[in-house]
């Protein structure tokens, strides 16, 4: 007998409610583009947190703990200050907030680029921290050899090509990728590089429509478009920014709901109910056993 007092938790917010399903895995979503072609589209979000990953979870096949929540959930002006330990500890919440859908952490600014050996350090350590199934990293050709690294020593990598929000200062800005020729081509030459290297899917984001349909062509591996092309294997938006949770997003993004002023108005009622003392009511309080 266990001599351990444990606390009933079975009320906690935490606990999800109980889903039995089976994760999907790296390599059945490298698998569902099968000789160029992909019947049924990829469907990715961003996840950051535990409850928005269980609300996310059945309808998707990945969630991205992307660094975007630099800016989503940290308020930063970029993705550069983004360290280890957030990204480790937003993903850790959403490996446990969700059971059907593949977990893809970024690897942070700066926590992989200097050689393959430090990225394998940094991406060991993200999936032993969170158990997250995948690590994303951006960059082509540059990556391809630190790629073939990771993959080789059981690290699945998503790629990342065209407008890579890490590399802000070197373009100087958000703008869309490949509106000149040696752009375009350099585009689809780290494409090809990364999936030459094993990468087990790319997202492709901001660039020429034109651009995403040649890689999706040219790649065996299936791409995740965002602000890229319907023709993608699959697509990929930040969720705060599809819900409406923002005034400014990016031209590609498309809103599907409008949750800012849901949460607005909700918080109006909520401080007139204050104010006027009519909550809490009857409902809300406590008053002694009958
Ligand atoms: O960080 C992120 O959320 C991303 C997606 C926009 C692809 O990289």
């Amino acid at each position: 007998m266990s001599t351990t007092f444990q606390l009933d938790t079975s009320t906690s917010r935490a606990n999800p409610t109980p889903q039995v399903m089976k994760r999907l895995t790296v390599p059945k979503i490298r698998q569902r583009k099968k000789d160029g072609v992909t019947e049924d589209p990829l469907v990715m979000l961003t996840a950051y947190t535990a409850r928005q990953a269980q609300l996310l979870d059945t309808h998707c096949d990945l969630l991205l703990v992307g660094d975007s929540l630099g800016q989503v959930i940290y308020g930063l002006p970029s993705t550069i200050p983004v360290t280890m330990e957030m990204m480790a500890n937003h993903a850790a919440a959403v490996v446990r907030g969700s059971y059907h859908s593949v977990v893809v952490v970024d690897m942070p600014f700066g926590s992989y680029e200097s050689s393959p050996q430090q990225a394998f350090e940094s991406a060991a350590s993200l999936l032993k921290l969170s158990g997250a199934a995948a690590v994303k990293l951006e960059g082509g050709v540059a990556m391809a050899e630190t790629v073939a690294f990771l993959n080789q020593r059981g690290i699945p990598v998503m790629g990342h090509v065209g407008l890579t929000p890490q590399a802000v200062n070197v373009l100087g800005g958000y703008a869309a990728r490949g509106r000149s020729d040696t752009e375009a081509a350099k585009i689809l030459d780290d494409a090809k590089a990364l999936d030459e290297a094993g990468a087990f899917a790319l997202v492709i984001e901001g660039v020429l429509e034109s651009i995403a349909i040649d890689v999706t062509k040219a790649v065996s591996c299936p791409t995740i478009g965002i602000g890229a092309s319907a023709q993608c294997d699959g697509q990929v938006l930040v969720t705060e920014d599809m819900l409406g949770m923002f005034e400014r997003v990016p031209r590609f993004v498309k809103r599907y709901a409008d949750i800012a002023s849901i949460i607005e108005k909700t918080v109006v009622s909520y401080a007139q109910e204050v104010r006027n003392r009519s909550f809490p009511g009857e409902e809300q309080t406590y008053q002694p056993k009958a």
